[in-house]
């Protein structure tokens, strides 16, 4: 009896460990997305219906198990009074629950609908899956109306959106299956090998919105995060502009021009875009982040590590393994080697 008790108090443990957190950047219960509102004025009443149904039928056990307990003066061998179905009560069950779901689908259907529609105008962006990080291509063609050119933008982990403008996702996987979700931009989409699914978001302000791969892709699933920033009109055009700006050579003689040697040297242009700069990728590469603007972002290798810290990218150099599943293969550099690969790719920006 004590051990029941004991393993019974636990249970507001549970519930206040769970509840504990405020503020949670990826609190779905607290939306900031058009869609994601949608959404959530959808599931508030369908929850609270689902509520009533739950407490008055576990009301109904509780009734039943308390009015038909054994008593006393039961005999153990005599059987309880046998009866054969309740047309009246099995029609009533049945034709209750399907009015309640006709209800709740006539308010659901609409919505998911909505979810899917491909919106009039839109910001459209590509987004690839793969084992553990997102890469964004924004195509020139159509993307106009939002300062991009012909050429588009290339980046990864981050995905920079404007404020107030639906943004049209076309996902698609380099490997295995993987989820889109920054929760409180819009719901889950699964990103499958061969397919090509759509998906939407829209943010209403500014701000950053933190993600992740939301469908076990191995090891590093957990690893696998995302960054939506959503801009005002003046940020949105600054990032454009900086993101379509050719790149600054590093000046001769330097350290980043040691790097810019270093880079192609071990091997990291064969599979790192460095648009303009080298030669294209081989064709057989591994996917591998583009790194144009490598430091207009804060965050690499599926968003696990601070851009901004010096410390992580030097010990990444040194370690790539360090995350698990990590496609990329660089070999033992030294220090020194360190120092100029790190000088180069600091002026990627
Ligand atoms: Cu990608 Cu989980």
């Amino acid at each position: 009896m004590i051990k029941h008790l004991r393993r019974l108090a636990l249970l507001p443990l549970v519930l206040l460990l769970t509840s504990c957190a405020k503020d949670a950047p990826q609190d779905y219960l607290q939306p900031e997305g058009t869609y994601a509102k949608k959404i959530d004025t959808l599931q508030k009443p369908v929850f609270i219906l689902a509520a009533i149904v739950a407490v008055f039928v576990f009301a109904l056990v509780a009734y039943a198990m308390w009015r038909f307990r054994e008593r006393k003066d039961d005999d153990p061998n005599e059987l309880p009074a046998q009866m054969h179905g309740n047309t009246k009560l099995e029609i009533g069950w049945t034709i209750l629950p399907a009015l309640v779901l006709a209800a709740i689908s006539a308010f659901t259907l609409p919505v998911v609908f909505e979810l899917t529609d491909e919106p009039d105008e839109y910001l459209a962006v590509d987004v690839y899956g793969q084992k553990y990080w997102w890469g964004y291509e924004y195509p020139g063609e159509g993307n106009s109306a939002y300062g991009i050119e012909e050429a588009g933008i290339r980046t990864a982990n981050e995905l920079h959106i404007p404020v107030g403008v639906p943004v049209w996702l076309t996902l698609r996987s380099n490997d295995v299956i993987h989820s889109f979700w920054a929760p409180k931009l819009n719901g889950k989409r699964d990103v499958v090998p061969g397919r090509v699914h759509t998906w939407k978001l829209e943010a209403e302000e500014p701000g950053v919105f933190s993600g992740q791969c939301a469908e076990f892709c191995g090891t590093s699933h957990a690893f696998m995060r995302l960054k939506v920033v959503a801009h005002d009109q003046a940020s949105w055009r600054e990032w454009v502009e900086q993101m379509q700006a050719p790149l600054e050579e590093p000046e001769a003689g330097s350290l980043a021009a040691e790097g810019f040697e270093l880079f192609a040297q071990k091997g990291c242009a064969g599979c790192h875009q460095v648009d303009g700069a080298y030669e294209e990728v081989a064709e057989d590469a591994p996917a591998a982040p583009n790194l144009t603007k490598l430091f207009t972002r804060d965050c690499f290798a599926g968003c696990i590590y601070d851009l901004t810290d010096r410390n992580e990218l030097e010990a990444w150099l040194r370690d790539p393994q360090r995350k698990d599943g990590s496609l990329m293969v660089i070999g033992e550099l030294t220090e020194d080697e360190i120092d100029r690969l790190y000088a180069y790719l600091e002026t990627l920006r």
